[in-house]
Formats: C-alpha cells, structure tokens, sequence
C-alpha cells in the first residue's frame, strides 16, 4: 500500500535494517522456549524491548561522562535485566547460548530472492549492531554477496532513530534523503527514517498498528517479497 496515489516509488538505493526485517529473530525466541519451558515467548519480547529501550535511553544519556555502550553489551545486560525480572535462574551456559542465537540468526525466507532482484540498485545494511555482529551474520547467512555495504550505528556514535543514523547512507551513497528508500520492519524506526528524510518503507509482516509519534511511512507492505514492484524493478 502506497500512502499517495501513485504505483511506485523512485528510489535509487535501498537500505535495510537488520534484526526483524533481513533476519529472522525468532530462533531466539524458540531456544529461549527450551531452556525455560513456558517462558520463553516472555522471556524473548521482554528481551527485545530493553534491549531497544537501552539504546534509547543511552542515546538520550550521551555526555562527556557517559560513553554508549556497543549493541553486543547492550544486548547481554537486556538478558541479564529480562531473566532477574523473570526470575529465570540463567546460568553461564544458557547466557552464552542466548547471545550466541543473536549472532546465529536466519533471514527471512524472501531476502535472497528479492536482493537478487534488486539488483544493480545499491542495496545496503544500516543497524544498531555491530560491525563484527553485522558481518558476521552476513556472511555465514550468504547474504553478504548480495549487500553493497554493511554501516553500523557505531560510526554515528548512536542508536537508531538519532537522524545522524540516517545520515550515515546519504553520506555513504551521496544521494539526497528521498532518493534513498529505508526499509524496516520496526514501526518507530520507519517513523525516524521519514522523520529524516528518506523514502520510507514499513515492513509490517504482523500486522501492527501505525505508529503515532511522528510521520507516516511512504509504503506499508506485509512481504519483502512485495518491494521489487514497488520501486519498480519486478
Ligand atoms: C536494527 C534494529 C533496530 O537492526 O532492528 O537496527
């Protein structure tokens, strides 16, 4: 769904979150299930939301003082936080196993295929996570033969949505903010993006409501499999 009247968007590159919009975060989910049967599904989405709370929270505390912490630290003390609230007794074991998953995950079913069909438009990775995180997952997924370029918010000095995120794909693909389509799965950071600049592209696999703080995405699509029409290159 188009939220003007007109069939496709023109975009000149694309760039796509990571966690929940090329990969699957799921299996963290699923492992979270066996190690603590019946709590899992609590354990996981209570997981996911502080660990983005934590970035928030550490971008608003940015001071001389106060240095950010990277994804992969922010990540373990999201667990560490979730399990004591859960009272999940998490032993050292199960504490690895579970930060492992995050740098084990799978893409969606749709990524490869509709990457290939990208193509030549530049296609681009911009996350919260890490550089070594990032990479990693991209090349054991197979993934990273289709990406242009891989940028971690650890080159803007803070997370997602601080519009010097943003600003680090114009500065790398030296296009104007609406020549770049975003492309994301989480509501508020389709919301950033657009609050930006860019074109942007809601993800809404779940069927979620819209988001209300701030601008509407360009496009709302259930599928990955769905953008190749939509910028034109089906
Ligand atoms: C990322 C988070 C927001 O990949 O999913 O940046």
């Amino acid at each position: 769904m188009i939220a003007n009247s007109v069939s496709t968007l023109s975009v000149d590159a694309l760039v796509f979150d990571a966690y929940g919009t090329l990969f699957d975060v799921q299996s963290v989910a699923t492992l979270a299930e066996r190690l603590f049967s019946g709590q899992g599904a609590a354990l996981s989405q209570l997981w996911r939301s502080k660990q983005l709370e934590y970035t928030w929270l550490q971008s608003l505390m940015l001071s001389p003082m106060q240095r950010r912490e990277d994804f992969a630290a922010i990540t373990a003390h999201a667990l560490d936080f979730s399990a004591e609230a859960l009272h999940l007794p998490l032993t050292a074991a199960a504490r690895h196993r579970l930060l492992d998953a995050y740098l084990d995950l799978s893409p969606y079913p749709d990524v490869a295929t509709v990457l290939v069909t990208l193509a030549p438009m530049p296609r681009l990775v911009l996350s919260n996570g890490t550089r070594e995180m990032l990479e990693l997952l991209a090349a054991t997924t197979g993934l990273a033969s289709h990406l242009d370029a891989v940028l971690s918010v650890d080159a803007a000095g803070v997370y997602k949505p601080s519009p010097r995120v943003y600003q680090l794909a114009v500065d790398h693909l030296k296009l104007l903010p609406p020549r770049i389509g975003f492309v994301s799965s989480n509501g508020w950071d389709a919301v950033g993006a657009k609050a930006f600049g860019l074109t942007v592209i809601w993800v809404n696999r779940a069927g979620a409501p819209l988001e209300r703080h701030g601008p509407k995405p360009d496009a709302i699509i259930g599928s990955l499999a769905e953008l190749p029409a939509l910028v034109g290159r089906a």
